[in-house]
């Protein structure tokens, strides 16, 4: 840290980069990243209550800046980051994208002390990372994220549990990569149970909320505690990856 891309800049095309990176960092560092947002991000989330919450966001979006940066030969601040939702059109909230003749598709993840921000060139993209080990009330939860059938397929696994948590991220991922989030009923979001060529699996989303597009997610192994996903829809053969830490 602090991430200077050395991966290839701009990407090429058919390609997903995945960045991540602790949020803990120096002051140092955290102050650079944080220069390098918009005055308007920089606002919100100087907003937010929790420390964490303004370390997680300022990593995630200052990875993102700088990468996207890259591509586009220009200054992370001037990097026109805008949010579009999905679901109800409104442009103060939703998946973020960047306003840009020929800008790669973005996503971003932030969760306890990692954040992940994944770029591509193969099409919209979505990326997911989740604490392994929670306790989960799934009770309330398991049919808001699974159906019954896939249910009964994490039951049979050596470790429930840890299948679940990845099932999950998995869908999530998705469901960031078409921008409708949770909205997309992520119980409705059937993941293929086997992984295919470079471990890319197929995603059938809801009809009404992606048509027929082609969607893929691959687990990404970030370390033992995390869960991790990236998701892109409508890429066609499945595209390349590479993951990368800044400084590494
Ligand atoms: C997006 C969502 C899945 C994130 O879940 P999470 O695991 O808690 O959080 P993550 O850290 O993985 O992702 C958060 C980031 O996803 C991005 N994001 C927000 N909404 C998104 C969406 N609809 N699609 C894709 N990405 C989205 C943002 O960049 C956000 O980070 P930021 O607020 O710092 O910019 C969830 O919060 C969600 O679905 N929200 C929208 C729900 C909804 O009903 N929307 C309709 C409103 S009309
Ligand atoms: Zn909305």
């Amino acid at each position: 840290m602090p991430p200077e891309p050395s991966a290839s800049t701009p990407l090429p095309p058919g390609h997903v980069e995945v960045w991540w990176s602790s949020i803990d960092l120096s002051p140092a560092e955290l102050d650079a990243l944080r220069a390098d947002l918009g005055e308007v991000e920089r606002a919100r989330i100087s907003r937010l209550a929790v420390p964490d919450d303004r370390r997680r966001a300022v990593v995630a979006h200052g990875l993102l800046r700088r990468r996207v940066a890259r591509a586009l030969g220009v200054e992370p601040a001037d990097v026109p980051v805008v949010r579009r939702c999905a679901v109800c059109g409104a442009d103060d909230h939703g998946k973020p994208a960047v306003a840009a003749r020929d800008a790669p598709e973005v996503s971003l993840t932030h969760a306890g002390t990692l954040a992940a921000v994944a770029i591509s060139t193969a099409g919209p993209v979505g990326v997911d990372v989740e604490p392994l080990r929670r306790d989960v009330d799934w009770s309330s939860t398991r049919r808001h994220v699974f159906s019954a059938a896939e249910w009964d397929v994490t039951s049979r696994a050596a470790d429930p549990q840890t299948a679940r948590l990845w099932a999950w991220t998995r869908k999530e991922a998705a469901a960031k990569a078409t921008g409708h989030g949770l909205a997309a009923g992520l119980e409705r979001v059937a993941v293929g149970e086997a992984a295919g060529a470079g471990g890319w699996r197929e995603v059938a989303m809801p009809a009404d909320v992606a048509g027929t597009t082609a969607i893929r997610v691959l687990d990404l192994d970030l370390g033992p505690v995390w869960t991790a996903a990236v998701a892109v829809a409508g890429a066609e053969p499945p595209p390349t990856l590479t993951v990368c830490r800044p400084g590494n």
